[in-house]
């Protein structure tokens, strides 16, 4: 199901299907360095990872996380982007992870704007947040270039080091 459309990619919602494309994403260095090991290892460990996570949120709230596909690519799934409401945070979090080959093109600031849109209009969210370890400088330039600022460090989850924490009214 398309949930918004920009000049080059398509967001639409996550099925188990995409579970090779998880599966990838979650493996990528940048995941793997920047978010966590979350020991999804095979395709069925990733289709039971959506069923657990992506689908769940859909039934819960009115938002969740999309697949990004590319309109040129034949619609290739590259990577994810959506929005998460966790009990630790105060606000709904915004995030994103691109497939490797396709950093560096622009897709993760045209997808995340479209989602901030639909933050506001359709689901009325009137405050964002993000988290994201410092040391990761192509998140904390997205979240720039999306008119998120810094607030402060926090430690949302007992096992993880400290993060930022980043916010937008919208
Ligand atoms: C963070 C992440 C999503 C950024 O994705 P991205 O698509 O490369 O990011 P951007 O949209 O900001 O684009 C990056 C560069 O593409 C360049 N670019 C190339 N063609 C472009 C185009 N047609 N339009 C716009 N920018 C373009 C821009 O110059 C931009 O760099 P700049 O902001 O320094 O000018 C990606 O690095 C990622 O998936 N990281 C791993 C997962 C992760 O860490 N997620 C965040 C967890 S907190």
């Amino acid at each position: 199901m398309i949930i918004a459309e920009t000049n080059r990619l398509i967001l639409s919602k996550i099925t188990v299907d995409d579970a090779p494309m998880i599966l990838e994403l979650m493996n990528s260095p940048d995941w793997l360095k920047y978010i966590g090991d979350r020991n999804i290892k095979t395709v069925e460990d990733a289709a039971n990872y959506i069923q657990n996570n992506q689908l769940k949120c859909y039934e819960l709230y009115d938002y969740g996380y999309y697949k990004i596909q590319v309109k040129s690519e034949n619609l290739k799934a590259i990577g994810t982007t959506g929005l998460l409401k966790r009990e630790q945070l105060e606000h709904v979090d915004i995030g994103f992870s691109i497939l490797p080959d396709y950093h560096g093109k622009g897709y993760g600031y045209e997808a995340a704007s479209e989602i901030i849109k639909l933050a506001k209009t359709t689901f009325n969210i009137k405050t964002l947040c993000a988290i994201t370890l410092p040391i990761n400088k192509p998140s904390i330039n997205l979240l720039e270039k999306l008119g998120l600022s810094y607030q402060k460090r926090v430690k949302p989850f007992e096992e993880d080091e400290e993060l930022l924490l980043f916010a937008k009214d919208l």
